[in-house]
């Protein structure tokens, strides 16, 4: 593509959508080339869905629990992004198991934040598992997604310290401060055209990264 063109995006959410919010954020201030063509949800009530709305994004609702199975609301979600022909899929606390049909078809289009330091904490919980395990750093990690559950090639992590008086929420907000700086970042390279997936290994600036 043009790399001048705004990269075409939908963004996956499920809740509060602060993710969302500093894409939209960066969007507007121009410091982030890319277009959020839709914003998909699959709870009707998430706060993620009026970010949108106010910010004039197209929104789509696909309510998991009027689907007997994962593979019928795969399905439908694949139609709905497929609507909105994105060059990148963005899951931004989009908190459902996808099925391995549709994670395979998306790969290599599709990224996610996760809050911990991957391969540590994959799953629910993590700042609680990573201060009940006394470590002495948590962090981000996002990554390509692959059909194993948080483990899909990592692009970037960030490590956060943990402080002594840390609470699960104190190191959560400090996490997603950090998770606000660098989503955006990360989908800016996609916009640059800095990032591949070659034969599961991420690329970046044509070198590999780890
Ligand atoms: C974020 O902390 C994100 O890393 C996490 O959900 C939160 C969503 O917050 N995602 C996962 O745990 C995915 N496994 P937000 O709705 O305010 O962006």
């Amino acid at each position: 593509m043009n790399k001048e063109q705004p990269l075409p995006i939908v963004v996956l959410v499920s809740g509060g959508g602060s993710n969302l919010q500093t894409i939209i954020d960066r969007i507007e201030d121009k410091t982030l080339n890319a277009k959020i063509c839709a914003v998909i949800c699959n709870k009707p009530d998430a706060y993620g869905i009026e970010r949108a709305k106010k910010a004039a994004i197209p929104t789509e609702i696909i309510d998991h629990n009027q689907y007997d199975n994962r593979e019928s609301f795969d399905a439908e979600l694949t139609r709905c992004i497929e609507k909105y022909q994105p060059e990148l899929i963005v899951l931004a606390g989009f908190m459902r198991i996808l099925t391995d049909d549709f994670v395979n078809h998306f790969y290599g289009k599709m990224i996610n934040i996760h809050p911990s330091l991957l391969p540590k904490y994959r799953g629910l919980h993590t700042h609680k598992r990573a201060l009940e395990a006394g470590d002495s750093e948590h962090g981000l990690s996002i990554h390509y997604v692959s059909a194993e559950l948080d483990g899909g090639p990592v692009i970037l992590q960030k490590k956060v310290p943990i402080l002594k008086n840390d609470t699960e929420s104190s190191l959560a907000e400090r996490v997603l401060v950090q998770e606000h700086i660098a989503y955006p970042q990360v989908i800016q390279w996609f916009s640059q055209g800095r990032l591949q997936l070659i034969d599961n290994q991420v690329i970046f600036d044509k070198s590999a990264v780890h």
